[in-house]
């Protein structure tokens, strides 16, 4: 059967992935009411389309901290990818390059820094976990600056993992032929069964959980490059992320793994936005499934979204093909969304093309 849109990859890969690895990946916090959020507040913002703008030609190129990419949908770190496919990072690497957009890798991969700088000229971002033992961060920090990583993403959500109650049933672990390679050597790269998420143990003992906006700071004298802090939510932390150095900001609430209950990302983000007051840029991550989502984050201030599960779910099915055919079908998808809008660029999506319920209270559904 052929796959028309990126959220047919999930059942794919549900009926390949071992249930402790697909499980992992699909699932939220708690009770995972962020995670259907994520998705259902995308569907209460609706078009205010212009009609008979010339639109044979679209351009959905942009820059991003001064690169310039194809188009302003991105790759969200996530972690242990070859846990879905034996060319894992690799093969995200590739495809994102191929793509022309730029891929983030965690922290917590299974391919190291150098490895996927390997894979070619494609612009990377690195995902960091700031650990207990500073030593062995600033060493990981200047490995990917040298391996030749555009940025550094700080993801900030996560003093302490949240309660993934799957994780905790399956006991969950990374398989023991794998290893977290960027701390290979290091005695940090096994992830040991335990009695409970084997991650939440991992994190529990490795994660500075005193991480605070001086280590911001901190970051910008061992590394040049640019930070983007990842994991905001509210006006007031983007203000004090602004003050503390990051070059961008990333609306984004872990995919729902961390605090279960915040709003979905896409109603944070005007906040933000507003907050920013043009002096970086912002991105949203979380539940973008459409070339409609990718439209209306932009029309609400973003400059660029990142996308995560579809990502793992299609490199579990098809590998780098994969994830090529959801990165090509966002882009499709966008394309034919700015033109059905009347925008041929992305400076001509306004606010005015969206209409959200905090617009329009009447158009809010009755709980
Ligand atoms: C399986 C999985 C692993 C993730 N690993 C990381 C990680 O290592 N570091 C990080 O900052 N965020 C991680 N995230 C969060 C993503 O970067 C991103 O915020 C989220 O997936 C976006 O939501 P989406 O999956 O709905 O697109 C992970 C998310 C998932 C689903």
């Amino acid at each position: 059967m052929e796959i028309t849109n990126v959220m047919e990859y999930e059942e794919i890969a549900k009926n390949k992935l071992p249930k402790m690895v697909y499980d992992y990946y699909v699932s939220g916090a708690e009770d995972q009411w962020t995670l259907q959020e994520n998705r259902n507040a995308f569907s209460r913002i609706l078009f205010r389309p212009r009609i008979l703008v010339d639109v044979s030609h679209i351009d959905m190129t942009t820059t991003v901290l001064g690169f310039k990419i194809s188009m302003p949908i991105m790759v969200a770190p996530t972690a242990m990818q070859k846990m879905a496919h034996p060319d894992g990072e690799y093969a995200t690497a590739r495809a994102a390059s191929a793509a022309g957009t730029i891929m983030t890798l965690s922290s917590w991969a299974t391919s190291s820094v150098e490895e996927v700088a390997s894979t070619g000229p494609g612009i990377c971002f690195f995902q960091l976990y700031v650990l207990k033992d500073r030593n062995v961060v600033a060493q990981l920090v200047r490995r990917a600056e040298r391996a030749g990583f555009k940025a550094i993403v700080l993801t900030v959500d996560t003093p302490r993992l949240g309660r993934r109650e799957a994780d905790i049933k399956n006991r969950f672990a990374l398989p023991p032929y794998l290893t977290l390679k960027n701390f290979e050597g290091l005695d940090l790269g096994k992830m040991d069964k335990t009695n409970d998420s084997g991650l939440a143990t991992y994190a529990a003992e490795q994660v500075d959980r005193s991480l605070s906006w001086k280590d911001v700071k901190w970051l910008q004298t061992i590394t040049t490059l640019p930070i983007l802090v990842k994991g905001v939510l509210t006006a007031e932390d983007t203000r004090l992320a602004i003050q503390a150095g990051a070059a961008g900001i990333i609306v984004s609430n872990h995919g729902a793994r961390q605090l279960d209950y915040v709003p979905a990302t896409i109603m944070a983000l005007e906040e933000v936005v507003k907050a920013a007051q043009g002096k970086v840029p912002v991105f949203l991550d979380g539940g973008v499934r459409r070339g409609t989502d990718v439209f209306k984050a932009l029309a609400l201030g973003a400059s660029g979204v990142f996308i995560g599960r579809p990502v793992v779910f299609s490199l579990a099915a098809e590998g780098e093909a994969g994830v090529k055919k959801v990165l090509q079908m966002l882009r499709d998808e966008f394309e034919l969304t700015m033109a059905l809008s009347g925008c041929r660029s992305l400076k001509e999506i306004t606010r005015n093309h969206i209409m959200t319920e905090w617009d329009r209270p009447w158009i809010a559904p009755r709980l």
